[in-house]
């Protein structure tokens, strides 16, 4: 009962908003945030709703990228909570390219010195998308910056010869190296109307070859356990926790 309450325990709020503990003010104030973050959840499934009416290419590598991605978070050891973080991010890092004309994005041939370098803008659009989510403060915005800075670094190099900020090493956010590799396996392997995808094998010796500068080589040999016991389970199809329908898997 409230009146048993000792009164150093209650915090005193407006008159007409009931007294809470600081035990249930915590336990509300963590309510409010995951509630925050499922709102931001839902809203960004629309966002990736529009990506696949943009470019249905672009949508499909994303998520294949975050299911590689997780799948590397996982063999990590990484929390659930993170898990959805990492998955989030890397279904979302690419989503700057709905801010670069069709004519560069869907372009069948070599982009031109001007094209390139507006496609490498898309990290940084990506990163500006996604910020929206993040204006509150609070909890739930903590956890969408982590997400926007991981889409902002995903073309950074380990070597610091990346863009669009030149970090290095491990000044390279976590996420966002796991995504750089996850990104670059998915386009050596999956099929274009122009080429097959390559093999597994042949996309971890490539892997391998760019370790250090490219890419974090520890993480590149977490990648590879974690992709060897995928395809040792030789699904076709796998699901994402944001969305409910399987996607295909291209990798041979
Ligand atoms: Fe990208």
């Amino acid at each position: 009962m409230a009146n048993s309450r000792k009164k150093h325990n209650v915090v005193n709020l407006h008159p007409e908003v009931p007294q809470l503990t600081v035990q249930e003010m915590v336990k509300e104030i963590n309510r409010l945030k995951d509630e925050a973050f499922h709102f931001n959840y839902r809203i960004a499934k629309c966002l990736l709703r529009a990506l696949e009416f943009k470019d249905i290419y672009t949508y499909e590598h994303s998520a294949r990228v975050a299911y590689y991605s997780v799948k590397t978070g996982e063999e990590l050891g990484l929390g659930q909570k993170d898990l959805t973080k990492l998955e989030l991010a890397s279904f979302f890092h690419d989503i700057g390219k709905m801010g670069i004309p069709d004519s560069i994005l869907l372009k069948p041939a070599r982009l031109e010195e001007a094209e390139f370098h507006l496609m490498k803008s898309h990290p940084e659009k990506s990163y500006q998308i996604l910020l929206e989510f993040c204006e509150e403060g609070g909890g739930a915005s903590a956890d969408f910056q982590e997400i926007a800075l991981a889409a902002r670094h995903h073309h950074e190099r380990y070597d610091g010869r990346g863009y669009p900020c030149g970090l290095k090493g491990e000044a390279i956010p976590l996420f966002a190296r796991i995504i750089l590799i996850a990104d670059t396996f998915d386009a050596m392997t999956s099929n274009r109307p122009y080429r097959k995808g390559l093999p597994y094998e042949v996309a971890f010796s490539e892997l391998r070859e760019f370790s250090g500068d490219q890419f974090d080589k520890n993480l590149v040999e977490t990648f590879i356990s974690a992709m060897g016991k995928d395809k040792s389970k030789g699904a076709a199809e796998f699901y994402l926790n944001i969305h409910p329908h399987p996607f295909k898997k291209e990798a041979a």
